[in-house]
């Protein structure tokens, strides 16, 4: 298929991007580089570099769109809402028109567990509450709701894929954020010796150690689930599926982790609670188990930091 991968300079499009080349589709690249890195633009794959308020011609002929094109921190979207209601809803608007107007019928989103909010239980299915706590996740949901009503109107065919915490790499392509706010490529900036410690964001919250679990997924084993979306993208139908692993992780296993991972001692300060982070987000990825017979092929934990161990150091 010919397919348009918006925001595949960055971490998960480039990887998705790269799968997508590995399986025989001719691929265009559309990113601004306004976070993303153009090397890191998979080989054989056409990059384009521009905005998706202006895909505009780059869509002639396309059969299908992966949109990763967003801002994405939680903390940037509460200090500036307007940024992220007029990228993340306003450029993907302006994105679905193009799409019409060429005839682009298919589109697989990158949503996130951020639509979510506190969740209600655990683990978190399709079908529960939509509260995001943040302009991030607010932004995102509106696309959701979006893409429900032009499947319905305009006979989109669109899947949403809501990621929970995405980590490790695929090969050379990993996560390089200037602003790096994640934990597992946080705690290993330590083991490389580009950070003295990890702070402990609270370690006073309702779980077995006090720390925050979250649900950690890895890179390959989402992306090759953007591949299943594609096929199973129907004109009319707006499908959301989680992606998780389905198992939680605490902070401090997290580090614990990447200790044993890199043979680094990796010290750990604890700092208090970091504004709006949910105690625990754990995905039931069940539905799209069931539905497009996706399966978490390296869902340990250990897996997913030796991998992004690995893109970060080469050579040891
Ligand atoms: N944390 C630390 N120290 C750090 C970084 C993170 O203790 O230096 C903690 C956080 O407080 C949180 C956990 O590690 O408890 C994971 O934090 P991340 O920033 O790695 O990931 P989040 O769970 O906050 O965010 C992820 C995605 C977001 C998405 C969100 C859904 O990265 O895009 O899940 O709630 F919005």
């Amino acid at each position: 298929m010919r397919l348009l991968v918006t925001g595949g300079a960055g971490y998960i499009g480039s990887v998705v991007a790269a799968q997508l080349v590995e399986a025989g589709h001719e691929v265009t690249v559309l990113d601004d580089l306004s976070t993303g890195h153009a090397d890191a633009v998979p080989d054989g794959a056409r990059f384009v570099q521009g905005s998706i308020t202006e895909a505009g011609d780059v869509l002639d002929g396309q059969d299908a769109v992966l949109h990763f094109a967003a801002r994405s921190l939680v903390g940037e979207s509460v200090e500036k809402p307007g940024l992220y209601w007029s990228h993340n809803l306003g450029g993907t608007l302006a994105l679905l028109d193009a799409m019409h107007a060429r005839g682009v019928r298919r589109i697989v989103f990158s949503s996130t567990a951020a639509t979510y909010g506190e969740p209600e239980r655990s683990p978190i299915q399709e079908s529960d509450p939509t509260r995001p706590t943040n302009p991030y996740g607010a932004s995102k949901l509106a696309v959701d709701t979006a893409l429900t009503a032009y499947a319905g109107l305009r006979g989109l065919g669109a899947v949403s894929l809501r990621y929970f915490n995405v980590a490790g790499a695929y090969g050379r392509y990993r996560e390089r954020h200037a602003v790096e706010t994640h934990l597992i490529p946080n705690v290993l900036k330590v083991a490389t010796g580009e950070r003295e410690s990890v702070s402990v964001f609270g370690t006073d919250y309702p779980t077995d150690d006090g720390t925050c679990i979250r649900d950690y997924v890895h890179v390959s084993d989402l992306a090759r689930a953007h591949l299943l979306a594609l096929g199973a993208a129907a004109e009319g139908e707006h499908k959301i599926y989680n992606l998780g692993s389905g198992t939680g992780f605490s902070v401090q296993q997290v580090i614990s982790v990447c200790r044993e991972v890199t043979g680094h001692e990796i010290p750990a300060v604890v700092g208090p609670r970091r504004a709006g982070d949910p105690a625990v987000l754990v995905a039931s990825s069940a539905k799209i188990e069931h539905e497009l017979g996706w399966k978490a092929e390296r869902p340990a934990l250990r897996d997913i930091v030796a991998d992004a161990w690995a893109a970060l150091s080469p050579n040891q």
